[in-house]
């Protein structure tokens, strides 16, 4: 009989260089805190054969060691990158996982896009290809063109219709800025050729979207992250959300990019008064845990999601983009200490709560287990 429960963090490694070392840090600190034996493993320390399991922990003053673990009893995936090895290992049915696998940037728009529950929130899109983005400039001031396989705010571009011409502001792979005046849609389309065939991500394709006035402060651009995740009694809650309010004459918000983290209600309450600002939060709200329940219908089980949510000028509500993998440094960075090991401790009181699930068969759901 074991006495603790096992829970192990699925990511990268390359020798003790793990990616996002100081969140993984707390994650397994936290683990620990909460009555788990908890470690951190990456594809190559499981030795399926043997049922072996080579784990890292880390050391007081910094680094990690490592040792022989339990075989965990529920597996937390945060693997960022989408290699062989991984996917390998994230289809073995060795373990138990807290997330399902999550689908393509543009898979998952599609099928929000249909969904009734949601649709009204997503702004048009469709797949890159000649004529598109011609099209969707017949109907919309705005569209944004962005890669269906990227990440940061990298390679994407914003058109902007005015007057007689059109603004083309946006951020090329290393998320320098880039900006240009053209005269004609024909110009357009003809620049965004070059664009997407120059920012191309291997085989990946761009996505044409159409675009939303975020200007809510004169030319910079300010988005929503929030972030959602399931308790320790499995339910969803909205832990927190923040503002990014991206620099002057930026196409994104990201942080990366020089986007800052502001609080919600001091930045929404300057912008519509505290009226709107609260229907506006209950609203994005509504919106997070619809979407978290109509992706878990068609996903399988998962854990939290990070959405960025756009509020136009208007005060409208769209999602622009789920992020099954997401950061939670927004609260950090805005000084909330409480919310940000809240984000931390969230994912581990939901691991918790599936190793005592499967542990009383009545709750066990075979659906929702191995995969
Ligand atoms: N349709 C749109 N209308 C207005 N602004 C948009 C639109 N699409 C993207 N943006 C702006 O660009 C930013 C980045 O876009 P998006 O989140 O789609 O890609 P990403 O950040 O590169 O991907 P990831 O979040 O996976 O790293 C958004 O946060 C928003 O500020
Ligand atoms: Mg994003």
């Amino acid at each position: 009989m074991r006495t603790k429960p096992v829970l192990g963090i699925l990511t990268w490694r390359e020798g003790k260089r793990f990616s996002e070392p100081k969140y993984l840090r707390r994650l397994v600190l936290a683990g620990q805190r909460l009555g788990a034996e908890t470690f951190l493993f990456s594809h190559q320390d499981v030795n399926s054969a043997e049922k072996k399991i080579r784990g890292f922990v880390p050391v007081k003053g910094g680094g990690w060691e490592s040792r022989l673990f339990p075989w965990p009893d529920v597996v937390i995936d945060r693997y960022r990158k989408r290699v062989d090895t991984y996917l390998r290992l994230r289809h073995s049915g060795l373990f138990q996982f807290a997330n399902s696998p999550f689908g393509k940037k543009w898979r998952v728009t599609e099928m929000l896009a249909k969904e009734e529950r949601v649709k009204h929130w997503i702004p048009k899109t469709v797949v890159y290809a000649a004529g598109k983005v011609k099209a969707m400039l017949k109907h919309h001031k705005i569209v944004y063109v962005k890669p269906g396989n990227g990440t940061g705010g990298r390679s994407i571009v914003k058109i902007m219709a005015q007057g007689d011409h059109f603004l083309i502001r946006g951020r090329n792979r290393r998320l320098s800025q880039v900006e240009t005046k053209l005269g004609s849609v024909e110009s357009v389309e003809k620049w965004i050729r070059r664009w997407v065939r120059e920012q191309r991500i291997g085989d990946g394709n761009f996505l044409v979207q159409q675009g939303l006035d975020l200007e809510l402060v004169p030319d910079r651009v300010a988005d929503v992250r929030l972030l959602i995740q399931k308790k320790g009694d499995g339910e969803w809650d909205v832990t927190g959300s923040g503002v990014r309010l991206g620099p002057a004459g930026s196409s994104i918000s990201n942080l990366h990019g020089g986007g800052k983290p502001i609080s919600f209600s001091a930045f929404m309450n300057k912008c519509f008064g505290e009226e709107r600002a609260l229907e506006i939060h209950q609203e994005c709200q509504h919106l997070a845990h619809e979407v978290a329940v109509v992706l878990e219908q068609k996903f399988g089980r998962m854990m939290e999601f990070g959405l960025d949510v756009g509020v136009d000028v208007l005060g409208a509500v769209w999602l622009i983009e789920v992020n099954p993998k997401p950061g939670r440094e927004i609260f950090s960075q805005m000084g909330d200490s409480q919310t940000y090991a809240e984000a931390i401790a969230r994912p581990v009181s939901f691991a918790l709560h599936l190793v005592s699930a499967s542990g009383s068969e009545e709750n066990s759901d075979p659906k929702q287990g191995r995969e």
